[in-house]
């Protein structure tokens, strides 16, 4: 059976507002976005209708940044429409759109902290849109928004950190700050671009692990733009590649075998997928169960 899609192509059908298990659907109809004479995402369609773990892998320059960024909106689609429970994210003004885009928290591969604010007050700043602007500018925090922050940082392991200042902590530390603070926007679901580009391989395996956690065990929906494949496999329920702005590939990670990954990145005989790896290492993983459950031709390459 082929998952390849001959450019954009609907992948399932109308749904109603929820899909029938309680799970909220968001829905992509034909998603575009052109820069000048460049289209960047060209007609994109699916669906998530479940808390799915999402990766979206492609070369660079394929398109998976603008597709997640389009979905909160911090960059505007040029056509097609998102859905979310059938409601029309893309035409959001306004209270409407600030409380989707808090609905949608963003993870950076750059972490995007305040320096030198500390941790935990960071970690309070996905709270903004919760608050009135005054109270954001004068910077007031209820005993309740410390708690909650310290309750994130906890469950992230690094609530001993929460007093330092951001740029006193590694890498790693910051992203799982950043996860946090992603947390106290109680979002809908979470939005990761490249959270582990910066990382090395061990701090890369402590931040792909929270976030399936989070996926896990508060029934969130992630979608994580990912430039390698092992991590794909390893975490993701599903995976989509991207190619040229097109969706080419939306299959289980099982089924990204080699000769599929070479169609995504557009390579030849001579791809070598060591060189899109993170070396985090899928038998040690542990995270999620059927890791180990991949093909004998998705283990072997
Ligand atoms: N703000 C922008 N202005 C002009 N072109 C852009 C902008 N953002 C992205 N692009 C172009 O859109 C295409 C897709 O970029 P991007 O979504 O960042 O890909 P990826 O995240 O897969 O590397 C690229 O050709 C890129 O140069
Ligand atoms: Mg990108």
């Amino acid at each position: 059976m082929s998952f390849f899609c001959n450019g954009p192509v609907a992948l399932v059908a109308q749904h109603d507002e929820h899909n029938g298990q309680g799970w909220r659907v968001i829905q992509f109809q034909e998603v575009t976005k052109t820069f000048g004479s460049r289209t960047a995402v060209n007609k994109v369609s699916f669906n998530i209708e479940k808390p799915q773990m999402v990766g979206i892998i492609g070369r660079s320059g394929a398109g998976k940044s603008t597709l997640l960024r389009m979905i909160n909106r911090l960059t505007p689609a040029s056509a097609g429409q998102i859905l979310f429970d059938g409601r029309d994210i893309l035409s959001l003004k306004g209270g409407m759109m600030r409380r989707w885009q808090r609905d949608c928290a963003m993870v950076f591969q750059q972490f995007n902290l305040v320096p030198r604010l500390d941790v935990v007050t960071n970690v309070m700043l996905g709270r903004l849109n919760g608050h009135g602007t005054l109270k954001s500018l004068f910077n007031i925090f209820s005993q309740e928004d410390v708690n909650s922050a310290l309750g994130a940082l906890d469950r992230l392991g690094i609530a001993q950190e929460a007093t330092k200042r951001a740029e006193e902590l590694s890498g790693g530390q910051q992203q799982r700050v950043a996860i946090a603070r992603a947390l106290m926007q109680d979002p809908h679901m979470i939005l990761a671009d490249e959270p582990i580009a910066s990382l090395d391989p061990m701090n890369a395996k402590i931040v792909m692990d929270a976030l399936r956690e989070i996926h896990e065990r508060d029934n969130k929906i992630v979608i994580c733009n990912l430039h390698t494949l092992d991590t794909a496999r390893t975490y993701c329920d599903r995976v989509i590649g991207m190619r040229d702005g097109f969706l080419v590939f939306d299959g289980a990670p099982e089924a990204l075998t080699t000769a599929v990954a070479r169609e995504i990145y557009g390579a030849d005989e001579s791809f070598n997928e060591a060189a899109t790896s993170t070396a985090i290492d899928a038998g040690q993983s542990g995270s999620r169960e059927s890791a180990g459950a991949m093909t004998p031709a998705a283990a072997a390459v």
